[in-house]
C-alpha cells in the first residue's frame, strides 16, 4: 500500500511545501534526504521505474512518500528531475500537464546543455523557473540504498540559470543545496558543459578505458594482483554506472569530443618525448602539471567564468588600542615580483628568484606564463625557478589568460603579447574590470597593435597576434610606472627605438631588471629609451621586502604610542621612497641602517619609533613616489595634529579602488570627517576615531589600512571585504598581530 500522499502539516512556513523528485536513485535520494533533513521543506515524494526502490525509499526514511509522475507532480512547488539524461524528455512529457505555473523545475544532470535542449523540445521554451542543476558530487554506487543525507556537504552544486531567470526562485533553490550542505555557483549552460567535459566527463573515459586496455593484456591478473595505490586511486571512477555514463558521453559530445583532441594530443607529445628521451619537455610538463595540481583549490575559485553565490567574505574584526614592537619582515616586492617572471620567461638560461611575493597577484602571472608553456619551479618558500625560453619562446595558451586583481599584470602584459605571434585574451576579476586599458592600449595601437576593449577600454582586452610593432616616442599624460614598462617591453620587440617620457618619475624596476639581465636602456633626464630585437640573459633576483608593505607598519609603530618596530631588507628605491619622505615630513622616527644594494635595486633596515605627527602639504611630486601607500597615510594624517592636504592624486581614483572615495567613506564611517576634492582630499587631525563598520570594496590596501587605523581608535573597528589583502600581503593577519594589532579576521556571511 501506498503511503498517504497528503502533505505533513510543518511547524514554520518551509521554504518548499512539496518536493517532488522523480528518479530516486543515489543522487534524487540523496537530495531528497538531505532537504528532508534540512527541515527547510514539507515532505518530498518520488517517483521512479521501480516500485521496490520507492518502497524502499520510505522504508528508509529517504521519501516521506511516492505516486507516479502526474500524482507527485500536482501540487508541489519543487520539481527535481534526477532521471538518466538520456531519460529527459520523457519525463518532461509526462509531468508538463500538472506542473503549476509557479513551481520551479530544476535537475541533477551532469549535462546542461542536453537538458535545455529538452526543456525546449517539450515545453518551447525555457521559463524563467526552470533553472538546470548539477550536484558534483557522487559515488560510484548507484540506487535509493546508497543515498546520504550528507552527500553533498563541502561539495559544489552548479545552477545554470536562464538569463530571464526569476531572481527569488533562484535564491529560493540555491537556499536549498546550501541547506544540504553545498556551496551553489553560477555558470552559463556552454561553459558548465565545457568545463564538465574537462574536469569530470574526460577523466571518466580515461579511466574506463585504461582499465579496459589493461584488462584486455595477457597477463591481466598479475598486473591487477599488483596494482598499485596509484592506479587504484586512478581508476576509482571506472566502477561508475556504465548507462548514466554512456548517456553522458553522447549528450556532451562536442565538449567531450573538443578535449578529447587536446588530451590525445598532448598524451601523443609526452610518448614522443619519452621516445626521443627528451626530458626537458617531461619536467615541462610534469613541473606544470604538479604546480597546477598544488594550486588547485586557488585557481578554481579565481576562475572568472564562476560566481561563487556563498563565498565566504572575509571580515577583520580590531580591538582598539595596542603599541607595535618586534623585528619584522614583510612579504617580497609585488612590483620586481611580477617582473622577475616575465624577464625570467623571457630570458636565455634559468632565473633563480628569492623573496619572490607568494601572493595572489604575482601568483597569477606565474601562472599566466606557465599557460604560455614557460617552465616554472616552485614558488617554494620565495624561491623560484624560471626556465627561460627566449624572447620568442613563448607559446599560445589555450584560454584566456586570467590575472586576477592585478592592474600591473594586465597592463605589463598587453605589451608583451601585442608582439607575440599568437592571437591572447587577458581577463581578470571584478575590480581589474571596471580598470582603464586604453592608457596602454592606445600607444600599443600607435605601435602596430591591435587591441579590442570591452566598452570604455575595459578589459578583457583581446589582442591579435602576428603584428610587426614599430617603436614610438611616447609622451605619458600620466606619470605610470606601468604605461612606461608596459612600452618598454613591446618595445624589445619593436623595430627601431621605442621611448617613453615621464612627467614625473615613476618606479624604475622594469629599466633597472631590463640591464640585470643584460639589455641595455638608455636613461636621459625623464626618457627612457629601447632598441628592439636583443635578447636578455638570465640571472639570479634577490627581491626586497615591500616597501608598500612596510607602509602600514611605519604608520602603525609611529601613531601607536610606546611602539618600537624594525622592518629589515625593505626595498628602498629611490623612485618607492615617498612614503618614507612624506612620513619624515610630518615627524616620523625613522631611522635608516644598513644600506645596501642588492640586484641593482637598493635595500635598508628600517626602525621606527612612536612620534607625534603633524599635518602637512603634501608636495606634488612626492605623489608618484608614495602612489600606492595613500590609504595607509590618509590614516597617518587623521591621527596628526593639524591639517594634511593631497593634491594631484587624481591617479588614485583609477587604483584597486576610487581610493580618495573609499578612504573618505571609510573615515566617515568611524567618526572623521574629510573634505574630498577631485584630485586629493584635506583630511584634519586630530578628531577621534571611533569604532565603526568600514567597507574595503575588496581592495587590499584600504582593508589594511584600517587594520592600522584601530591602533588610535576608541571603539572596534571592523572591516569587509579583506580576501584581497591575499593579493598583495600573504599573512598580513599574522604578521600584524604578532607587533601589536588587536586584529581577527573571520568568514561573514
Ligand atoms: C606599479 C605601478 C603603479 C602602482 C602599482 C604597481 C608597477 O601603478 O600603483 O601598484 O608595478 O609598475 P601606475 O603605473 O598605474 O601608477
Amino acid at each position: 500500500m501506498k503511503p498517504d500522499l497528503q502533505a505533513q502539516p510543518s511547524a514554520r512556513k518551509p521554504l518548499f511545501r512539496r518536493v517532488a523528485v522523480i528518479g530516486l536513485g543515489l543522487i534524487g535520494g540523496s537530495l531528497a534526504l538531505a532537504a528532508k533533513r534540512s527541515g527547510l521543506v514539507g515532505e518530498v515524494l518520488a517517483a521512479d521505474r521501480s516500485d521496490e526502490e520507492l518502497a524502499l525509499g520510505v522504508e528508509l526514511g529517504v521519501i516521506d512518500g511516492y505516486g507516479t509522475v502526474s500524482e507527485i507532480v500536482a501540487g508541489a512547488d519543487l520539481v527535481v528531475i534526477a532521471v538518466p539524461v538520456r531519460a529527459t524528455v520523457a519525463v518532461l512529457q509526462a509531468l508538463q500537464p500538472h506542473l503549476a505555473p509557479t513551481a520551479i523545475l530544476t535537475d541533477v544532470g551532469s549535462t546542461k546543455g542536453s537538458f535545455v535542449k529538452a526543456v525546449q523540445e517539450v515545453f518551447g521554451d525555457l521559463g524563467p523557473r526552470v533553472i538546470p542543476g548539477h550536484p558534483i558530487a557522487g559515488s560510484e554506487k548507484s540506487g535509493v540504498r546508497a543515498a546520504r543525507g550528507d552527500l553533498f556537504e563541502d561539495h559544489k552544486v552548479i545552477l545554470t540559470p536562464p538569463d530571464n531567470v526569476d531572481e527569488a526562485a533562484l535564491e529560493q533553490l540555491a537556499r536549498l543545496w546550501t541547506a544540504c550542505g553545498a556551496t551553489v555557483l553560477t555558470m552559463e549552460v556552454n561553459r558548465h558543459d565545457e568545463v564538465l567535459a574537462a574536469t569530470s566527463h574526460l577523466p571518466h573515459l580515461i579511466a574506463f578505458s585504461l582499465v579496459d586496455t589493461l584488462a584486455g593484456e595477457d597477463q591481466n591478473m598479475e598486473i591487477f594482483r599488483y596494482a598499485a595505490g596509484g592506479f587504484r586511486d586512478f581508476t576509482r571512477i571506472a566502477a561508475s554506472d556504465p548507462v548514466m555514463w554512456h548517456d553522458i558521453f553522447l549528450s556532451n559530445r562536442e565538449a567531450v569530443l573538443r578535449v578529447i583532441d587536446h588530451f590525445t594530443e598532448d598524451l601523443a607529445g609526452l610518448r614522443q618525448a619519452i621516445e626521443a628521451q627528451d626530458g626537458a619537455a617531461l619536467l615541462r610538463v610534469f613541473t606544470r602539471a604538479r604546480a597546477a595540481r598544488n594550486h588547485f583549490s586557488k585557481m578554481l575559485s579565481g576562475q572568472a567564468y564562476v560566481t561563487d553565490m556563498s563565498q565566504k567574505p572575509v571580515r577583520f574584526r580590531l580591538q582598539p588600542g595596542g603599541s607595535i614592537n618586534g623585528d619584522i619582515r614583510v612579504p617580497g616586492d609585488k612590483s620586481i615580483s611580477h617582473r622577475s617572471i616575465m624577464l625570467g620567461a623571457l630570458a636565455e638560461g634559468v632565473t633563480e628568484v628569492d623573496g619572490f611575493l607568494e601572493g595572489e597577484d604575482s601568483l597569477a602571472t606565474l601562472q599566466a606564463f606557465r599557460d604560455m608553456g614557460v617552465t616554472i619551479e616552485g614558488p617554494d618558500d620565495g624561491h623560484v625557478r624560471i626556465h627561460g625560453v627566449g624572447m620568442g619562446g613563448l607559446q599560445a595558451p589555450r584560454g584566456p589568460l586570467y590575472l586576477g586583481n592585478s592592474g600591473t599584470a594586465m597592463r605589463l602584459f598587453s605589451g608583451l603579447l601585442a608582439a607575440q605571434p599568437f592571437d591572447s585574451e587577458l581577463t581578470g576579476d571584478d575590480s581589474l574590470s571596471r580598470r582603464p586599458m586604453n592608457r596602454v592600449a592606445d600607444p600599443l595601437r600607435a605601435m602596430g597593435a591591435v587591441i579590442d576593449t570591452a566598452e570604455g577600454g575595459r578589459p578583457p582586452l583581446k589582442i591579435r597576434g602576428g603584428r610587426k610593432l614599430s617603436g614610438i616616442h611616447y609622451d605619458m599624460p600620466v606619470a605610470s610606472a606601468q604605461v612606461k614598462s608596459c612600452l618598454l617591453l613591446a618595445g624589445l620587440y619593436a623595430e627601431g627605438m621605442t621611448s617613453v617620457h615621464e612627467p614625473a618619475p615613476t618606479r624604475d624596476h622594469t629599466e633597472r631588471m631590463l640591464e640585470g639581465f643584460g639589455y641595455h636602456v638608455h636613461r636621459d633626464a625623464a626618457t627612457a629609451s629601447v632598441i628592439g630585437g636583443g635578447k636578455l640573459t638570465a640571472g639570479h633576483i634577490d627581491v626586497p621586502a615591500d616597501i608598500s608593505s612596510a607602509a602600514f607598519f611605519l604608520v602603525a609603530a609611529s601613531i601607536a604610542e610606546g611602539s618600537d618596530l624594525t622592518l629589515r631588507h625593505v626595498g628602498m628605491n629611490p623612485t618607492r621612497t615617498g612614503v618614507i619622505n612624506i612620513l619624515k615630513m610630518m615627524g616620523a622616527d625613522i631611522e635608516v641602517s644598513n644600506e645596501r644594494e642588492i640586484g641593482g635595486e637598493p635595500v635598508a633596515d628600517l626602525r621606527v619609533r612612536s612620534a607625534q605627527l603633524s599635518g602637512i602639504d603634501i608636495p606634488e611630486e612626492q605623489v608618484p613616489l608614495a602612489i600606492d601607500e595613500f590609504p595607509v597615510l590618509f590614516i597617518a594624517a587623521a591621527c596628526a595634529e593639524g591639517r594634511t592636504v593631497l593634491r594631484g592624486a587624481e591617479e588614485l581614483r583609477v587604483k584597486e579602488s576610487d581610493r580618495i572615495q573609499v578612504m573618505a567613506d571609510g573615515l566617515r564611517a568611524v567618526g572623521v570627517e574629510t573634505t574630498v576634492t577631485p584630485d586629493g582630499i584635506i583630511i584634519d587631525g586630530g578628531q577621534a576615531i571611533a569604532g565603526g563598520e568600514v567597507d574595503s570594496h575588496g581592495d587590499h590596501r584600504i582593508a589594511m589600512s584600517f587594520a592600522v587605523a584601530s591602533l588610535c581608535a576608541t571603539g572596534e573597528i571592523v572591516v569587509n571585504d579583506c580576501a584581497n589583502v591575499a593579493t598583495s600581503f600573504p599573512g598580513f593577519v599574522e604578521l600584524a598581530t604578532c607587533t601589536g594589532i588587536r586584529i581577527q579576521s573571520e568568514e561573514g556571511e
